[in-house]
């Protein structure tokens, strides 16, 4: 942002400094002032239609409502947070208020109000109204709708999201002289959790939070198409990637990164976590999102990123790429061992399955390749009581996927980890092999080589459905795939 794009205030010296009338800041003319109030149309947006979701969102605070009867209930979008001055960073509205709305616009607040007759709740929508012309909001704060955008009206924002809307600027006060038992979801917005200090327990807000993230479990259809948009989305991505890897080595991994950004935010809001752009031995670094190494031929990419589409739902999908577009044959036998793995994996995806089997599944699978390559000694069933092959597979073999890459990631231990498989979960499969570079158990061949392989997979009523099929995965079929949209370079 240059110094013209701030709000003018006068030179003192140049113009006397006037009182702040009707909220107007100082330094602006009556006449200027009187000038920007007026002479602007009418843009109520009339018969908006709900938004698609807007049935599903109800269902959910229905649900939500009757867990908690007779409690108010506080879920905050979250606020903008300052990066420097008056430059904020993007802002993400709080998972749990986007999944009971549909909604993203910051500052604004869920409230479920226990009904006096004491059946149900009456949801409101706490928000900012359009900027104040009167006392020239719109205008002079860095924050009115002049500097960062027209809102929707609270009107226009109840018609699209099916709830009442009311001003969130009177919220904090109601909040705090109100009585009665009530939980909030903490850490989005501290002004609210402020005026709420004295009245939630951190237990009972936790209840909530866990309700929340347990209700996200199983996803309805609009989000199973959702998270299949995020999915083909990422898909193409890939190809994109795939299609530069010359501009790569002549750059380094920050090539793929905003290839993939770009189309990323061009048809979805953002990516849905840093992408992990990981050439040669960044592989074997779990969470490689700093991406400033070299691409190089004759080593592997592991490429593990996720498009967001617009409501906030995202894909998690890794590929382990040769970068000259053929795997060596070292290369190629860890790949295939983590194919083979996760194709166990994704075979103990069904409903009724512990959601522990088919990490098991994948394990074991791991294990027996470590065992016969000689890498760790055997039985198998020794190495996988004591763990042994965790040291080279090193995570989990998947994870809730939705609104949050990780989703539902509080849900308790005896619904998730513990739990068992339903139709409508969608989870990941992404099994691994990890040599780091400096792993003295190993050949030395071995060292700096990790792949990973992941895919994001919907249980249905008899088994499951790759949402990431599209994208090849056998070591063959990603070579032919490579060769085809390089040739397409040329
Ligand atoms: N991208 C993070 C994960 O795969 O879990
Ligand atoms: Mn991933
Ligand atoms: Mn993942």
């Amino acid at each position: 942002m240059t110094d013209e794009l701030t709000p003018e205030t006068p030179d003192e010296d140049e113009q006397p400094i006037k009182q702040r009338k009707n909220g107007l800041y100082p330094g602006v003319s009556d006449e200027l002032a009187a000038s920007m109030k007026t002479g602007w149309a009418d843009t109520e947006l009339r018969d908006l239609e709900p938004i698609e979701q807007a049935p599903n969102t109800a269902r959910r605070r229905e649900a939500l409502s009757r867990r908690f009867p007779g409690e108010r209930l506080v879920i905050p979008a979250g606020n903008l947070k300052t990066r420097s001055n008056d430059t904020e960073y993007d802002f993400r509205a709080a998972t749990e208020y986007v999944h009971l709305t549909g909604d993203q616009t910051e500052d604004s607040v869920l409230v479920l109000e226990p009904r006096e007759n004491g059946e149900g709740h009456d949801a409101t929508l706490y928000r900012l109204p359009r900027s104040n012309r009167e006392n020239g909001e719109f205008w002079l704060d860095g924050m009115g709708e002049l500097w960062v955008g027209r809102r929707n009206s609270l009107a226009e924002a109840a018609a699209l999201l099916g709830v009442d809307c009311a001003d969130v600027r009177e919220l904090a006060g109601s909040l705090r002289e109100a009585t009665g038992p009530v939980r909030v979801v903490r850490g989005h917005d501290a002004g609210i959790e402020a005026a709420l200090a004295d009245k939630v327990t951190a237990e009972r807000d936790e209840e909530l939070r866990v309700y929340l993230s347990e209700a996200r479990l199983i996803k309805d259809d609009f989000e199973i198409g959702e998270l299949q948009k995020a999915v083909d989305s990422t898909v193409r991505g890939f190809e994109d990637v795939v299609k530069v890897l010359d501009k790569a080595e002549a750059t380094s991994e920050r090539y793929i990164e905003g290839t993939f950004f770009l189309r990323a935010r061009v048809e979805g809001n953002d990516v849905g976590y840093g992408s992990i752009c990981a050439a040669g031995p960044h592989a074997t670094t779990l969470h490689w999102v700093r991406n400033n190494g070299q691409v190089r031929s004759g080593d592997l990419l592991l490429l593990d990123a996720g498009v967001e589409t617009n409501t906030l739902y995202t894909a998690d999908v890794t590929r382990t790429l040769p970068i000259n577009g053929t795997y060596t044959d070292l290369q190629r036998k860890i790949y295939d061992a983590v194919y083979e793995a996760q194709e166990a994996g994704i075979a103990a995806v069904k409903p009724g399955a512990a959601f522990r089997d088919f990490h098991d599944a994948a394990q074991r699978v791991l294990a027996e390749k470590l065992v016969e390559w000689g890498l760790v000694e055997g039985p198998v069933d020794r190495v996988l009581e004591l763990g042994l092959q965790r040291r080279w597979t090193l995570h989990g073999t998947g994870h809730m996927l939705g609104l949050d890459v990780h989703d539902c990631a509080v849900a308790r231990t005896e619904t998730y980890v513990n739990g068992t498989l339903e139709a409508g979960m969608v989870l990941t499969v992404e099994p691994g092999l990890y040599f780091q570079a400096d792993d003295l158990t190993v050949p030395e061949e071995y060292r700096g080589i990790g792949v990973r392989i992941e895919d994001d997979i919907l249980v249905t009523e008899d088994g499951n459905r790759n949402l990431s099929a599209a994208l090849p995965r056998r070591s063959d079929e990603v070579e032919a795939w490579m060769a085809r949209l390089t040739r397409q370079r040329a």
